[in-house]
């Protein structure tokens, strides 16, 4: 089977105004990215909310593709303060991230609200990227992998074999988000391949081998390389070393260059 493309995703999460938007993407147009020329690799970047508008108008020059980093289930209708699918997809949005570390444990995101949301994300043709990891306490007392093993299962719940293949997932454990505590290449492949069988027993092979697992937590432009040189590794969801445009850049390329 063909390899699967490498992702590079940016998640913003709550940073950045217009003009810094538009200066980054500006700085970034002016780079020679062979890999993603060449269709070797795909970036996607997930901005706040108000500034998609920006992306729709300016992100085609990066050969990127976008996406907003949470929405609600619901077409349109009273939800006070929330975002829906179609409003994404009047953005130019493929994607949607779901189920972030950080939408689960400050915004109380259950599995069972997670699972609505990737069900509308596909439903209207928006790619999930769905975020699943374990805490540091669930890593040392041995149940890692019934926690993410749980929160692969609930998405998938009810998904054929066509639905499930166009997910994507990343795996972040919370302890290496925003720490500068990554987890070493070794521990990122142990869990994704353990995610890609879970995804095999659910919902088959072809769906299993064909989708992008990533791994989150700490990516840097030094450290990127530890986890693309892993078969198992589709690339990397990264968080403050995407807001400057050359280090995203180098995150990329060196990213490109390990195997
Ligand atoms: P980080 O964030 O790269 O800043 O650790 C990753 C994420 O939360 O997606």
């Amino acid at each position: 089977m063909a390899a699967r493309t490498r992702i590079f995703a940016a998640n913003w999460k709550m940073h950045k105004v217009e003009e810094e938007v538009e200066s980054f993407i500006q700085e970034f147009c002016n780079y020679t990215l062979p890999p993603v020329e060449e269709g070797r690799c795909r970036l996607v970047f997930f901005p706040p909310h108000p500034y998609l508008h920006v992306f729709k108008r300016l992100g085609g020059a990066m050969k990127a593709e976008w996406g907003a980093q949470n929405m609600y289930h619901e077409d349109k209708g009273a939800f006070t303060g929330e975002v829906a699918p179609p409003m994404l997809l009047d953005m130019g949005c493929r994607w949607v991230l779901l189920g972030h570390s950080e939408r689960r444990g400050i915004f109380g995101e259950t599995d069972a609200m997670v699972k609505r949301k990737v069900d509308a994300a596909l439903s209207r043709g928006l790619r999930p990227m769905v975020c699943v990891g374990e805490t540091l306490e669930e890593r040392e007392s041995g149940v890692l992998f019934d926690k993410v093993g749980a929160q692969v299962d609930a998405v998938l719940e009810g998904l054929g074999a066509d639905e499930a293949g166009r997910l994507a997932f990343a795996y972040e454990p919370i302890w290496a988000i925003g720490t500068g505590r990554n987890a070493d290449g070794g521990q990122a492949e142990e869990m994704i391949a353990f995610i890609r069988s879970r995804v095999a027993r659910k919902a088959g092979e072809a769906a299993a081998s064909s989708i992008p697992v990533l791994y989150g937590g700490s990516v840097k432009p030094h450290n990127i390389a530890e986890f693309t040189s892993r078969e198992e590794v589709d690339g990397a969801l990264v968080g403050g070393a995407s807001l400057d445009p050359a280090s995203f850049r180098d995150i990329v390329l060196n990213g490109m260059s390990a195997r």
